[in-house]
């Protein structure tokens, strides 16, 4: 029998309190930092989950077969995204027809593998079956969407840690204003609000997400639209709790007010996530840049990037990833861990 158990749930509860607050007190925290090695890993999803982080990618089914790439995947990252799995064109090419086959590969192996999964995604204009693009009824619409999210998010119920339930509905340029697609143009701005509530009463326990690219730099209108709509989204108590941030960055990485964007829309009560990061030709510095902006902000919770080895990218020409052709670890994985906190 649990020795806690036996005393009773008051005495074990105020143990437990006892040892938060060891934990919790500044002589502990000293003690810590004097003994950095007991608190270093060696990959990089065990480092960020020293500091209650995730480290993921994104994975393809069809690369499952591959040794190499699934030494890498298994050794090294704690979450999982399906690169196209979880897609419309793939979860439901024609009306009411679900094929949940190459999502479960995925699912199925994260979970017998304890990794955790972030799902990708609901609501998104492009691979979009034309079955649904071409419905110009409001209400066929938007009964169609609903039941997507709902089939969808029901057959992975208690197995999805985060839903990116909308993806990419702002306009590029300096509008700040949703983009034009079937769903805007046809249920109007409000679709999004609309999507998530119904993927909250879909599975009241994942976490869900607005997931956009592009929304880096503070200053930029893409950045104050979608804030605009989540700052609007909690005053009215629509549900949200996380943002995600693609950051598909060039040669540069970040831009340098990444990490205020982060903070500032953590402040509005929000989770944020690096969801599918890659930086073209993958320097250290941009690396470790991208990751210290989220180390410095409590409520970014974790990082993916966006495929393991530059082959395995839809970006390959720019070699953009933490491992080379061949699997090895490239310089920017060590910033990487490094960044994370790591040896
Ligand atoms: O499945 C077909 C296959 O049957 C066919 O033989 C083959 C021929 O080209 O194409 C296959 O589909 C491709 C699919 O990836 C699976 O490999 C599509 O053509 C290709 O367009 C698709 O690209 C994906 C892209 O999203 C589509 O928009 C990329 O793999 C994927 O990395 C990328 O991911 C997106 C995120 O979901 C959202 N944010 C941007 C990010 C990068 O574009």
């Amino acid at each position: 029998m649990n020795p806690l158990r036996r005393l009773g749930s008051s005495r074990a509860s105020l143990l437990t309190l006892l040892a938060v607050s060891a934990l919790a007190s500044p002589a502990a925290a000293t003690a810590a930092s004097a003994a950095p090695d007991a608190v270093r890993a060696s990959t990089l999803g065990a480092q960020a989950a020293q500091s209650g982080r995730y480290f993921g990618t994104a994975v393809a089914a069809g690369r499952l077969g591959d040794g190499t790439y699934t030494g890498i995947l298994d050794r090294e990252f704690n979450s999982v995204t399906p690169e196209n799995e979880m897609k419309w064109d793939t979860t439901e090419r024609s009306r009411g027809s679900f094929n949940f086959g190459p999502g479960d590969q995925i699912v199925n192996r994260a979970a017998a593998h304890g990794q955790r999964m972030r799902g990708h995604t609901l609501v998104w204009h492009s691979q979009l079956p034309s079955w649904v693009s071409s419905i110009r009824d409001a209400n066929t619409l938007r009964s169609v969407m609903n039941n997507h999210i709902t089939q969808v998010m029901n057959h992975y119920k208690g197995r999805i840690y985060a839903w990116d339930v909308v993806n990419e509905a702002f306009a590029d340029g300096g509008s700040g204003q949703q983009r034009s697609s079937v769903f805007r143009d046809v249920l109007g701005t409000g679709f999004i609000e609309e999507a998530f509530r119904t993927a909250r009463s879909a599975d009241p326990a994942a976490k869900l997400c607005y997931n956009d690219y592009s929304i880096e730099n503070w200053s930029d209108a893409k950045t104050q639209g979608v804030y605009r709509m989540v700052r609007d989204f909690k005053s009215r108590g629509v549900p949200i709790d996380c943002v995600g941030f693609q950051s598909h960055f060039g040669t540069g990485g970040p831009p340098s007010s990444f990490q205020t964007t982060l903070s500032n829309f953590a402040a509005l009560g929000v989770d944020v996530q690096i969801t599918e990061l890659d930086i073209a030709q993958a320097s250290s510095a941009a690396y470790a840049n991208t990751v210290r902006a989220c180390m410095n902000v409590a409520r970014c919770t974790g990082i993916t990037v966006w495929g393991i080895r530059d082959s395995d990218s839809w970006r390959s020409g720019e070699n953009p990833l933490l491992f080379d052709r061949s699997g090895n670890k490239k310089a920017a994985y060590q910033s990487t861990l490094t960044a994370l906190g790591g040896a």
